[in-house]
């Protein structure tokens, strides 16, 4: 089979408090309110989605961090109950998430043979970590289409954004090839916030609205650029961008999940959807869509190379 493409691209921020703010059922910590400007930005991804057709979410999380190669959830289902290890007050919640096995072994295999280092995860007693389910939570609460689940190769770590960079931009070239050669229609998820730097200490009710707001001025005008150059279409210069934008605003982009997203959308020339940016105790979260029907561009992964 074959055919298949990418129908949307997600910048999908991850932190819990958004979770915590909605009340799920699966999450135990009940809030009164908070952070409504940004859960009303992915009411309006969620909308969004909804005139879009697609089998399968396929995500990168900075917060599965591997140290050797890229691994991929490898098993049908895992379930158990996901704690959040800096904020245990705000998220305990209890997963049960179906993997699409078949097109992660496929972005594996395909990564394997452009000479990428990649694992299979099949540990059935392996937690999924919170950034992949808080994004897939906020995009689909109803968890009603599978996910491939991709880890954070730390390259960063080892060497520099660089190389991180140039890893991440091979692993999304594999991940829309092995799409197209799936035959399915998959939305690719980056799992991250933009600029990192948060506040040290969590004020006493952390939904109290009166204490958030961005961590610093310079930090702001980052965002503000790479948030411009998604909504211009210069999705090449941003990435060119990331390393500087990285190191100087300890961005979550460090994980690799946006470079992959962008390179796996094959870098929109067209305009990202901003559905909404705020801070979460300082950090800088943009919730961002490439609809890749809208203008009917075809992201082939074979046919574009
Ligand atoms: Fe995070």
């Amino acid at each position: 089979m074959s055919g298949g493409r990418i129908v949307a691209g997600l910048l999908a921020p991850h932190p819990p408090h958004l979770v915590y703010a909605e009340n799920p059922p699966q999450n135990e910590p009940k809030a009164e309110c908070g952070w409504e400007t940004l859960r009303w930005g992915y009411e309006r991804l969620r909308k969004q989605l909804e005139n879009i057709d697609y089998d399968v979410i396929v995500i990168l999380s900075p917060h599965w961090q591997t140290y050797i190669g890229t691994h991929f959830l490898g098993l049908n289902n895992f379930k158990s109950l996901s704690v959040d290890p800096i904020f245990p007050n705000l998220f305990r919640y209890h997963y049960d998430i179906n993997i699409d096995v078949e097109l992660a072994k496929m972005i594996h295999d395909e990564a394997e043979s452009d000479g990428l280092s990649v694992r299979m995860m099949e540990n059935p007693d392996f937690r999924v970590d919170y950034g992949t389910i808080t994004s897939c939570h906020l995009t689909n609460p109803n968890w009603d289409k599978p996910i491939v689940s991709i880890s954070s190769n730390r390259s960063v770590h080892y060497y520099s954004v660089e190389v991180m960079q140039e890893m991440m931009i091979k692993l999304g070239e594999a991940t829309r090839k092995a799409i197209w050669k799936s035959g399915k229609k998959a939305v690719v998820i980056s799992s991250n916030s933009l600029s990192h730097r948060h506040f040290v200490n969590e004020s006493e009710v952390p939904e109290d609205m009166s204490k958030e707001h961005i961590t610093n001025h310079s930090q702001y005008l980052w965002d503000m650029k790479m948030i411009n150059m998604m909504k211009n279409g210069k999705t090449k210069e941003l990435i060119e961008m990331m390393p500087e934008f990285t190191e100087q605003t300890v961005a979550e982009t460090d994980g690799g999940a946006l470079t992959w997203m962008l390179s796996s959308l094959n870098y929109p020339t067209y305009p990202a959807t901003i559905h909404e940016y705020g801070t979460i105790i300082g950090t800088g979260n943009a919730i961002a869509a490439w609809d890749t029907n809208d203008e009917k561009r075809k992201i082939e992964g074979v046919s574009s190379k």
